[in-house]
């Protein structure tokens, strides 16, 4: 697939030209299940998106094709439109969204298609969202800035996707810059681009190709426990909004008051933010060793006190340890999808056969592998 036969597509469908937008997914180097937390995130977009071609109808209607399931899809711009098929659910939701914080906007006509893998931890449906909603943006003039188009899309998933998530991807996608990572502070939304092209090191994505069932409801419960922990937290200090503004002494006056599910959650979050910070201040440096320590506390966590990792991603986590990889970690929201490794080019090649070669003999299939490109962000084409 690409931009032509989208244009193609959209013209077999609809008889006419159209504008092509483009939304990329993400990578995120440290700071997970930060964000609904009012801690820090590091990620940066990547060279594989969303492309819609669209065309206003001058109707009250959206009709909508996907390239990759070949279906079409027409729906109205009211609540009770709500359609049947997921992937125009996140389309339907970004309109209602951009209308629901009172601007108008009409019908149109569009053909998508992505390269983002699905499942595996990259925002598909982030950069799904965000194409439609840059998209309808600029078509409509309606002069939303880009961190409202980021809520637009969060909401989406909140309200018609069933994921508490967090900012961090849509505001990935929509913010991205070729060659930088961005730290965010998901508590004021102050961020500072990072340059990122650790020199004789490549970053490189393994993906476990599973994606477990009950991720999305497993997602809102750890989200609920990090409330939990907080409310008790700011009880007695009332200065700690978010989980993450919260200390591990404080953490510990409330052990015997919350479930050790949740306090095993608050701690994996409280180190989390220490972790962003030496990172990005090693990067600075070029302290990769301390980069990739990092990634592997974070591993850590994720897998034991967070535990939204999986047999396959800790294989996978195993692996690289053993091949002397610097850094590794389950990236994104977790229950599968893919590992971050953060790779000395002179040993990418064995460690790539390598991962392949495990995983193929305890998993029966071989994990897939993509290289990273850290690429803009949201744009019309
Ligand atoms: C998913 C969510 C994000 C974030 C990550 C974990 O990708 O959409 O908001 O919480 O998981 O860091």
């Amino acid at each position: 697939m690409n931009i032509n036969a989208l244009k193609n597509a959209f013209k077999d469908c609809f008889g006419q030209e159209c504008t092509v937008y483009t939304s990329p997914g993400r990578i995120n180097l440290i700071g997970e299940h930060t964000d609904y937390n009012g801690g820090f995130v590091f990620p940066g977009a990547i060279d594989k998106g969303i492309y819609a071609g669209i065309r206003l109808n001058g109707t009250d209607k959206v009709h909508a094709y996907s390239m990759d399931y070949d279906e079409q899809c027409v729906f109205g711009l009211n609540e009770e439109d709500l359609p049947e098929k997921s992937w125009a659910r996140y389309i339907f939701g970004v309109c209602r969204e951009i209308q629901k914080r009172g601007y108008s906007i009409g019908g149109f006509d569009t053909a998508f298609y992505g390269d983002v893998p699905l499942g595996a931890g990259m925002s598909s449906s982030a950069a799904l969202e965000s194409t439609f909603a840059f998209a309808l943006n600029d078509l409509f003039n309606l002069n939303i800035d880009k961190f409202e188009l980021a809520r637009i899309g969060q909401s989406t998933e909140h309200n018609y996707c069933g994921v508490k998530c967090g900012i961090m991807d849509q505001f990935a996608s929509l913010f991205g810059r070729a060659g930088h990572l961005m730290r965010l502070n998901c508590a004021t939304m102050e961020f500072e681009y990072f340059p990122f092209n650790p020199k004789g090191y490549k970053v490189v994505l393994l993906d476990t190709v599973v994606k477990h069932e009950l991720a999305s409801s497993a997602y809102n419960r750890r989200r609920e426990s990090c409330e939990n922990a907080c409310a008790r937290i700011a009880a007695k200090h009332p200065e700690v909004k978010y989980l993450s503004d919260a200390t591990m002494a404080m953490l510990n006056e409330v052990d015997v008051e919350i479930p050790a599910e949740d306090y095993m959650r608050a701690e994996y979050v409280i180190g989390e933010k220490q972790r962003v910070l030496d990172v990005c201040d090693a990067l600075e440096r070029g302290d990769y060793k301390t980069v990739g320590d990092r990634m592997y506390g974070t591993h850590y966590g994720m897998s034991k006190l967070y535990e939204v990792s999986c047999e396959e991603l800790d294989c996978l986590n195993d692996i690289a340890k053993e091949c002397g990889v610097t850094g590794s970690r389950v990236m994104g929201g977790g229950f599968g999808g893919c590992t971050i490794n953060l790779v000395k080019e002179d040993l990418y090649d064995a460690f790539i056969a390598t991962a392949k070669e495990k995983y193929n003999a305890r998993f029966g299939h071989e994990p897939k592998v993509y290289d990273v490109v850290i690429s803009d962000g949201a744009r019309k084409l």
